[in-house]
């Protein structure tokens, strides 16, 4: 989408987006480039001017796009079926939160859960100080009488648990290195100062970057193509391993948009997945307005089997978000809800239809669960197996 007909920002948003472009020519400083990782990071978690980090609030349908937690209530009520399961199986337990954005999927989910199985409490993991406050203010407003059983966390947990760890569409706003197919060796793509603005520039990739793709190549058996571009995310086993060293026992549940790996590295999507959401319209220019847009690359899903493996998790389950949230009971909901509703379950069935259909959410997005000592299969994966995919 050409840069013209994207919404003008009002001023002061253009000077903190220019605050933030001076931050990161100063990172590209004498060095001349630097990886497009750590722009993303920058562009994304920057204190104080980063897009999750400066105060914007941009989720929801005033923001910049919409997440399921965001469309209604049917989402948390389905989270929610599934922790009671899971709880049920561990007897007490607790629920980790990781990136809640604002602390809606929280709020719904305590507000829904069965009292007699609700978790003993709730933890949210958050790395943006600023949205940590929006999820406080949430929670202290729409469920006041969990408010002290809700707690922040700046790093992961340091003791055992058991429990049900929740991260919706945080894969997917984690940094990821972008490469390049070039005369058979891998280019790392960098951002740097073009003279005019923030442009792409490449280098030879780093052993590790380099490692990554023919580690990619070989498992699909694809070679990928001179010029071929994509986005990789070297270091998602070292993040998952921090997050889930000390569950001792539980189901840690992944939504994100994504594909098997081998549909991510398709030979036709030869410019990968990096996505930018500005004002509710996608595009692919990630130096457009950094600190004003969302930057997001799509969930290799076979990455995420890879990383658990190699952290000690089991893969019991992959499917679609439609499976996942009718294999939660979503119909079940949803009749029970209409039947309480004052249109008759018109509203609740529209949310339905997003959250399931396949060309709205319902495929796009994926749920992988990881566990470690279940003896169950989680029911939410009961109706339809992917694994066989990944
Ligand atoms: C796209 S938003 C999704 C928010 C929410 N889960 C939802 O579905 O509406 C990504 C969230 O993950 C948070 N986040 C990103 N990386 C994180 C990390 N490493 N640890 C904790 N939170 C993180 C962001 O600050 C933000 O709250």
């Amino acid at each position: 989408m050409p840069r013209d007909i994207l919404p003008e920002p009002p001023d002061d948003l253009k000077r903190h987006s220019e605050r933030l472009r001076a931050r990161i020519l100063e990172a590209i400083g004498t060095s001349g480039e630097i990886p497009f990782e750590q722009y993303m990071e920058m562009a994304l978690y920057e204190p104080g001017l980063g897009y999750y980090s400066a105060g914007l609030h941009k989720l929801g349908r005033s923001g910049d796009f919409v997440t399921a937690p965001e469309i209604g209530s049917l989402f948390a009520a389905c989270l929610a079926g599934q922790c009671v399961e899971t709880g049920a199986e561990l007897g007490d337990y607790e629920v980790l939160e990781v990136g809640a954005g604002t602390g809606r999927l929280a709020a719904d989910l305590l507000s829904q859960v069965d009292p007699a199985h609700a978790p003993a409490r709730y933890r949210i993991l958050e790395r943006s100080a600023d949205l940590q406050r929006v999820q406080k203010d949430r929670i202290r407003q729409d469920v006041p009488d969990w408010a002290d059983r809700v707690e922040w966390l700046e790093q992961p947990p340091v003791e055992a648990w058991h429990g049900v760890l929740i991260a919706n569409e945080v894969i997917d706003a984690l940094s990821a290195e972008c490469f390049e197919i070039r005369d058979g060796g891998v280019d790392q793509l960098c951002v740097t100062n073009t003279g005019d603005g923030l442009g792409w520039s490449t280098r030879p990739a780093p052993e590790r970057l380099e490692a990554a793709v023919r580690h990619l190549e070989k498992d699909t058996g694809l070679a990928l193509a001179q010029g071929y571009r994509s986005e990789i995310r070297p270091r998602l086993a070292a993040w998952l391993d921090s997050l889930t060293a000390t569950l001792a026992r539980g189901l840690a549940l992944f939504i994100d948009y994504g594909y098997p790996r081998s549909e991510y590295y398709l030979p036709e999507r030869r410019e990968g997945t990096l996505m930018c959401h500005y004002r509710h319209r996608a595009h692919d220019d990630p130096f457009f307005l950094p600190g004003l847009q969302d930057i997001t690359a799509w969930v290799d899903f076979t990455a995420l089997a890879e990383a658990a493996d190699a952290c000690g998790l089991a893969v019991d389950g992959y499917t679609s978000q439609a499976m996942f949230l009718l294999g939660c009971g979503l119909d079940r909901v949803l009749s029970e809800r209409s039947a309480e509703s004052e249109d008759g379950g018109l509203a609740l069935n529209a949310e339905a239809r997003q959250l399931t259909l396949p060309g709205m959410m319902g495929e796009r997005f994926q749920v992988m669960g990881l566990g470690r000592g279940l003896q169950h299969e989680p029911a939410a994966f009961s109706l339809r197996d992917l694994r066989y995919r990944l």
